[in-house]
């Protein structure tokens, strides 16, 4: 994944626990280099380690790291110079979510190597809505739950996410129940 993401896992376990912890999260991981280059590619290994060691120092869940990460990924994009094309993405929290696509769509015309995930939604009502996710890399499930409530935030919308549907094969999504 682009260094992006490794930054952000980065500040915010500077951000909320110090370098000190963030220094134990690199000895463990075996990350040497200082710091990421947002606009670089790095193995998609190296992100799933860092989250690994991230839950090791701060005796949680990487589960728990992922959802948390997700919240953040929200407010640290915004800042990070993406600001405006998250603007650009939807002035309700619907139609955000239905422009997913577009979104990482713009990305990758800076970053030519992004694999991003895909979304659907589907069967929308007043209050809910549901949302396919399809991906290349298995086991960021848990991430969704804190970027679909961090956009509800960003929305002043208190959002319920349920996953209703598991992927089971390669064509499947996984498919998550947003209430409000
Ligand atoms: C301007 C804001 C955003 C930027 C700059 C951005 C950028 C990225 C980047 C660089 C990756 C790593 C993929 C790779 O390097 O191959 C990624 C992955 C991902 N993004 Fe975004 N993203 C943004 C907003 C969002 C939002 C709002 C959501 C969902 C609510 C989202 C969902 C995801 C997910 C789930 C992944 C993990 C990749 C996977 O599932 O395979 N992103 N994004």
């Amino acid at each position: 994944m682009y260094g992006l993401v490794n930054k952000a896992i980065k500040d915010l376990v500077t951000d909320n626990h110090g370098d000190e912890a963030w220094q134990k999260v690199c000895e463990i991981a075996e990350f040497h280099e200082g710091d990421f280059i947002s606009m670089s590619p790095y193995p998609d290994k190296l992100t799933f380690t860092l989250v690994g060691a991230v839950a090791q120092v701060l005796k949680a869940d990487a589960t728990d790291v992922l959802e948390a990460f997700g919240e953040y990924w929200i407010l640290y994009t915004a800042d990070q110079g993406y600001g405006n094309l998250m603007d650009l993405s939807g002035k309700t929290f619907v139609e955000f979510l239905g422009n997913l696509d577009m979104l990482h769509y713009r990305i990758a015309n800076m970053m030519p190597e992004l694999r991003p995930p895909m979304f659907t939604t589907r069967n929308e009502k007043s209050n809910s809505v549901e949302l396919e996710y399809r991906s290349h890399r298995e086991g960021l499930v848990p991430m969704l739950y804190g970027l679909i409530r961090g956009l509800g935030k960003r929305f002043d919308m208190v959002v319920k996410v349920e996953q209703i549907e598991t992927r089971s094969s390669e064509e499947n999504p996984h498919v998550f129940l947003i209430t409000w």
